[in-house]
């Protein structure tokens, strides 16, 4: 087995584990859309695209693929500030939404989008989020859950630190020192 990035700590939930969830979560999306004309997937760039495409691939319902891009100041600051710099191609009224994200950390970006596509008027919204941290965060309804993880800095399926690690097939721990 190939040993570990040294910037990361250990394997937080490896590549078998997320495949296993993913096929499940696309199960109960498929049993609750059941006859629905067409599901909208909303991947939010850049994390969300790795578990949009193998979600995707496991759906049984149709669906269409778009994405957005959203940056956000609120990091390390309290303000939470989001703005679009990549919207849907398309208007959404009507459709059925499904955002896809990789991670809800402080709640800022889904909360956000959430209340922005809403406004447009699709005939239903939902969320489903691979991850999440058990923390305080912005009040959000996350409709399909992969995993509950502990407030660490994670990588990989999507998930980067500077760009990094974000395509190992598993979610890895950072080590402290690598975010410093
Ligand atoms: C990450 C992640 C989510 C968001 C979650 O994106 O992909 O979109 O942060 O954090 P929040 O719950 O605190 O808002 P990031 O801004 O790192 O961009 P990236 O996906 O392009 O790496």
């Amino acid at each position: 087995m190939k040993s570990l990035h040294p910037e990361l700590e250990r394997i937080l939930i490896p590549a078998e584990s997320i495949q296993r969830r993913v096929i499940e979560l696309a199960g109960q999306i498929s049993q609750d859309f059941q006859g629905v004309d067409r599901l909208y997937l909303v991947g939010i760039l850049k994390g969300a695209f790795i578990f949009l495409a193998d979600l995707a691939r496991q759906l049984e319902v149709p669906h269409s693929v778009d994405f957005m891009a959203l940056s956000s100041y609120g990091k390390t600051t309290t303000s939470g500030a989001v703005r679009i710099i990549m919207d849907l191609r398309e208007p959404v009224e009507g459709q059925h939404l499904m955002i896809v994200e990789d991670i809800l950390d402080t709640g800022h970006t889904l909360s956000y989008l959430y209340r922005t596509l809403k406004e447009r008027n699709p005939a239903s919204i939902h969320t489903c989020v691979l991850v999440r941290k058990t923390r305080p965060r912005q009040d959000v309804p996350v409709d399909y859950l992969g995993f509950e993880i502990p407030d660490v800095w994670v990588v990989g399926y999507g998930l980067d630190y500077a760009d990094r690690h974000r395509t190992l097939p598993y979610i890895a721990e950072l080590k402290r020192s690598a975010g410093k």
